[in-house]
């Protein structure tokens, strides 16, 4: 009887070599699991943080306005109205006939090869959409990206008017004039000007 008594007492005893150990394993156990916390913490804000922040970096509006206007018009879109023009599926300087991307590859705003993409894209857009929104917008709503950064938001992938909350493609079958496929010029145009939008 006593014997037994002794026996379970030793196995709960704290202080036993046995426990000991259990409870340093334990304890090891959770500051492996902190750390493993943290590090999976780190790595999805690695993955999460830097794509975003590269997104923003470059905004095409400042990027002209600080690389460009200092010789060019004031801002990219009177500057494309007046300087570029669309030849076949090129877009050329109306004065040079050269062609806009390998004047800009070549050397001439000593722009960076990534900002050679987004200076590309942005003058392009520009153009087409630019085209249309100079004939038949301007009048009423004065430059493109002050329309779109003020009036429009970007929901679920679709354009709705920041205050009124209409599906601006829908809107704009019976505002504006706009015909079929303009209608998604216009559009396209408008997106990329709330997607180039910098946290401002
Ligand atoms: C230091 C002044 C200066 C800066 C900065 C500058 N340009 Fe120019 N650009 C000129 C001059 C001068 C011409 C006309 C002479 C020529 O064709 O080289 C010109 C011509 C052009 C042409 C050809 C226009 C045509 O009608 O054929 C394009 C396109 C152009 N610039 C784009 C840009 C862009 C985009 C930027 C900004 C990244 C830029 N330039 C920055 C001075 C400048
Ligand atoms: C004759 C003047 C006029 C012209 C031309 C015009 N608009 Fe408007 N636009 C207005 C007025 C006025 C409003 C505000 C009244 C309203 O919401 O119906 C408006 C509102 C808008 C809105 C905001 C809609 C919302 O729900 O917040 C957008 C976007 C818009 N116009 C785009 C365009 C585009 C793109 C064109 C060219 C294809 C264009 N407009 C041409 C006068 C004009």
């Amino acid at each position: 009887m006593t014997a037994d008594i002794n026996k379970a007492s030793d196995r709960k005893d704290p202080n036993s070599p046995q426990a000991l150990v259990w409870n340093v394993l334990v304890r090891i156990g959770h500051w492996l699991l902190v750390l493993l916390f943290f590090v999976s913490c780190l790595l999805v804000f690695m993955f999460i943080g830097s794509p975003a922040t590269l997104a923003q970096t470059i905004d095409p509006h400042e990027l002209y306005e600080q690389r460009c206007s200092g010789c060019h018009a004031p801002h990219a879109g009177e500057y494309v109205h007046d300087n570029l023009k669309r030849l076949g599926d090129k877009i050329v300087g109306r004065d040079t006939g050269m062609e806009l991307r390998s004047f800009l590859t070549g050397g001439h705003g000593k722009l960076a090869p990534g900002e050679i993409d987004v200076m590309f894209a942005h003058l392009a857009s520009i153009l087409e959409g630019g085209a249309l929104f100079r004939e038949r917008c301007l009048i009423c709503h004065g430059r493109a990206v002050a329309l779109a950064r003020s009036q429009i938001i970007l929901r679920d992938g679709r354009l709705v008017g920041r205050y009124t909350g209409r599906d601006i493609g829908t809107f704009l079958e019976n505002h504006g004039r706009l015909k079929g496929v303009q209608i998604a010029t216009v559009i396209q145009m408008l997106e990329r000007q709330l997607a180039t939008q910098t946290a401002d």
